[in-house]
């Protein structure tokens, strides 16, 4: 499985690097003599969409062609887990399940299968990955993202984006800043301190332009009191986006742009989307730039930069050349129209990766494993098909979800494989669990199904089975022309399984001694059953996209040995984040993020909080022993930590060991922070060696004063762990 997989991605990645780029300044050399050649109107026309409400508009937003200089329409579309609105495009496992598998070499599978898809279907650019760190677990995008932690939030981001943008597809990384809640999001203001910003929320961003990203957008609130659009603080000549080195430009989110056309022209936003007012904002530039141009508020000399940051990317991602038409419609999601070519982008290669992934994301949180004489499991896993005669299948969550309803957020029906939104996908090929199941069962055991959730029904078919599968889930999405779904407005309102499912879970427990859960969630949920003895195994699956039924399978029968990790931690009350959604207000809300750097797992150890189960958590049916820590040092103040790493267990498996560093007390920083992880295939009995690299900057703070990130000196703790509450070996670095 390990195996077949890694050839997979490598066949991807090798494919990926066939894309000729050029380098940036013969990139904006191009850009600028194509841009001398252009009227005033081609320039409006590449700096403004064509606007929501036109029927000319192909894709969710585009620019006007200039067919004599040879420059087509340039097609975005969403989103963070595969191409929105289309058909015949594969739905991915969403962000976070990407930094649940805590491998990156899945993260840039990921995202080059993506932007193969994108290209192939020409949509010039991928508007994701989502970096909205999950500053509390209820936030309705949280899921579109790489949930709460920083670091981590910064490899999904590098990974991403270097996978998709080597195929030749641009990238957008978004939302700029602080977008980290729906109600109230058109205009509430995410206001943080100066470090604050650094550490936690600017840092995927800081990624991301190390990454080469070629667009960023920037979000629907306001940060800091400023609307993000037109905020010299994050897109000006002297804001965070251009001393970190961003080459790219800025494109509004949909609508998101307010005030005058020279406020924002000269703060920094590049090309408005899409172009006309929609209600919530937007129309700023179509409205009035033409207008500030001709009274000298806005320069030409800025108009041509703004057309040459937008221009420059295509060039220095070769979309000059070769680059296919768009032919498809998301006008039309339904995949009729003339427009809709049906040009078909799945196919074997990617349904491999995603399957590979949901397995990989899956987090086994409990198995408590009983043997026969043959070693096969009696209770817990992993199953060996054929020993259980009798089977139950419990939940809604198990069945096929009904069908393009979550574009519109109508529905949470069936199985939980993605939020609802702009950060959906259609989801015409999705294989539910209870399909995979049944299949791989075949004709082995008697299969009882309760595909609701009616509690004495779930009861009936579990009792006395050898085995009672149990679904349950949670799901939130973005807020905006969708419906509340089950009186959830994007965010959710609380952290429990949805339609009761934490009480149906204990009404199977109750009458079969073999219950194994499986719980679909956009992120923390309250599992406070999890110790009830009849429970034998859970599996936190998340929101993993098209294949979830065939990537479970393979976990719950031992064809692929559990590795996924917890990116967040699972407490048993909404308390232990520290963080509120502002739900009620008076108009648009402040939201001071007074918590500054503890978020998740560093508030609770913070406040000693023993989260039921922590962040970096997962077992394997393998045990591995750690052994051996040495550290060196090594160029440019970076610190190398080697380790053995033994299979001691009698599964071949993978190990995701985790580097966290505490800080010297004078830094002020929270006391444990993820620093590193890798991602180590061993069999049974095999040792590997170890290295996990910390950084200068990984060992630094952000200092405010000098505006830069500043190692402080003294006794720094090396933690190499199985998750941030199983740490192996420790070891010091004194600077
Ligand atoms: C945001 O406001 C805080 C408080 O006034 C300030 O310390 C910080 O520097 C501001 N952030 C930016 C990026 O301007
Ligand atoms: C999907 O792809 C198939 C070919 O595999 C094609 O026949 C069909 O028309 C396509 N449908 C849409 C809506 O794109
Ligand atoms: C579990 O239940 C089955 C059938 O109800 C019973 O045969 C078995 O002994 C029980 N096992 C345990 C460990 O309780
Ligand atoms: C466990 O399941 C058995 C049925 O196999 C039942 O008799 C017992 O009461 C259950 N235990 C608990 C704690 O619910
Ligand atoms: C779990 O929490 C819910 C909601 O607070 C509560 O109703 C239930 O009794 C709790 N169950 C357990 C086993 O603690
Ligand atoms: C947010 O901080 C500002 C400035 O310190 C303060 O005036 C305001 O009352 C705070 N708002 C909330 C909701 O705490």
């Amino acid at each position: 499985m390990i195996l077949a997989g890694f050839v997979f991605a490598s066949l991807l990645l090798s494919q990926g690097n066939a894309f000729v780029t050029r380098s940036w300044d013969e990139s904006y050399r191009l850009a600028n003599n194509v841009i001398a050649q252009m009227t005033l109107d081609e320039k409006l026309g590449i700096v403004i969409g064509t606007g929501q409400l036109n029927s000319a508009r192909r894709c969710v937003g585009d620019t006007k062609a200039i067919p004599r200089l040879g420059i087509p329409s340039i097609c975005m579309q969403d989103g963070p887990a595969g191409m929105r609105l289309v058909k015949n495009v594969t739905a991915y496992p969403t962000g976070v399940n990407a930094a649940s598998t805590f491998s990156r070499r899945l993260m840039r599978a990921r995202g080059v299968a993506i932007g193969e898809e994108f290209r192939a279907k020409g949509a010039h650019i991928f508007l994701g990955p989502g970096l909205d760190v999950m500053r509390n677990p209820k936030g309705g995008r949280g899921w579109e993202s790489f949930g709460p932690d920083p670091y981590l939030n910064g490899e999904g981001a590098y990974e991403t984006i270097v996978g998709v943008q080597s195929v030749g597809v641009q990238a957008c990384a978004k939302h700029l800043l602080g977008n980290n809640q729906e109600h109230w999001r058109y205009g509430l203001s995410s206001n943080m301190d100066d470090r604050t910003t650094h550490e936690i929320y600017f840092y995927p961003f800081l990624r991301s332009i190390e990454a080469d990203v070629t667009s960023v957008m920037c979000a629907y609130n306001r940060f800091n009191g400023t609307s993000s659009c037109h905020n010299e603080n994050l897109i000006g000549p002297n804001g965070l986006m251009q001393k970190a080195g961003f080459k790219g430009y800025v494109i509004s989110d949909w609508g998101a742009t307010h005030d005058g056309a020279a406020e924002n022209a000269n703060n920094g936003l590049d090309m408005e989307q899409p172009g006309d007012n929609i209600v919530i904002g937007g129309g700023v530039f179509a409205g009035g730039l033409r207008r500030a141009l001709s009274s000298g508020e806005v320069s030409q000399d800025r108009l041509n930069q703004m057309v040459a940051r937008i221009l420059a990317p295509w060039y220095h991602l070769g979309q000059d050349s070769g680059f296919p038409e768009t032919n498809f419609d998301a006008q039309r999601r339904d995949g009729t129209g003339p427009r809709n070519l049906g040009v078909n982008v799945r196919s074997a290669a990617h349904t491999a990766i995603n399957k590979e992934i949901v397995s990989a994301s899956s987090v086994l949180l409990k198995n408590a494993r009983v043997t026969n004489s043959a070693g096969q499991s009696t209770r817990g896993l992993p199953l060996t098909r054929g020993v259980a005669k009798t089977v139950a299948i419990i939940g809604q969550d198990a069945k096929m979800p009904k069908l393009d309803c979550n574009e519109l957020g109508e529905c949470n029906e069936g199985t939980m494989v993605v939020g609802w939104g702009s950060g959906s996908t259609l989801l015409d090929h999705v294989v539910p669990p209870v399909d995979a199941l049944t299949a791989h069962i075949g004709n082995t055991a008697t299969i009882t199904t309760s595909l609701t959730m009616d509690q004495n029904n779930a009861a009936n078919a579990a009792r006395g089975k050898d085995v009672a599968f149990v679904f349950a889930n949670a799901m939130s999405g973005e807020l905006g022309f969708y419906n509340v779904v089950h009186g959830n407005m994007g965010d959710r309102n609380d952290l429990a399984l949805w339609w009761k499912g934490g009480s149906m879970i204990e009404r199977v427990a109750a009458v079969c001694n073999n219950t194994i859960v499986v719980i679909h969630s956009v992120g923390p949920v309250i599992l406070n059953w999890s110790d009830h003895p009849n429970i034998t195994a859970i599996i936190y699956a998340g929101a993993p996209g098209e294949q979830t039924g065939p990537g479970l399978v393979d976990v719950l029968y031992g064809l692929y040995n559990p590795s996924g990790r917890l990116p967040f931690s699972i407490a048993d009350n909404e308390a232990a984040y520290g963080t509120e959604i502002v739900y009620n207000s008076l108009g648009f809300p402040d939201i001071n993020h007074t918590e500054k750097l503890l978020l998740d797992y560093r508030n609770m150890d913070d406040k000693n909080i023993t989260p039921r189960f922590e962040f970096g958590f997962g077992l394997s049916y393998t045990t591995f022993a750690y052994s051996g820590l040495s550290v060196s040092a090594g160029a440019n103040g970076a610190y190398s930590l080697t380790f053995s790493l033994r299979n001691s267990g009698s599964f071949d498996g993978t190990e995701k060991p985790q580097l966290y560093l505490g800080y010297p007390a004078s830094a002020g920083e929270p006391k444990m922070v993820l620093r590193g992880f890798e991602e180590v295939d061993v069999t049974v009995g095999q040792t590997k060696s170890v290295t996990v690299t910390l950084d200068r900057r990984g060992m630094s703070i952000w200092d405010t004063p000098s505006q830069s990130y500043v190692r402080p000196s003294g006794t720094f703790t090396v933690y190499i762990g199985a998750s941030i509450k199983d740490i192996r070996l420790t070891g010091t670095i004194v600077v």
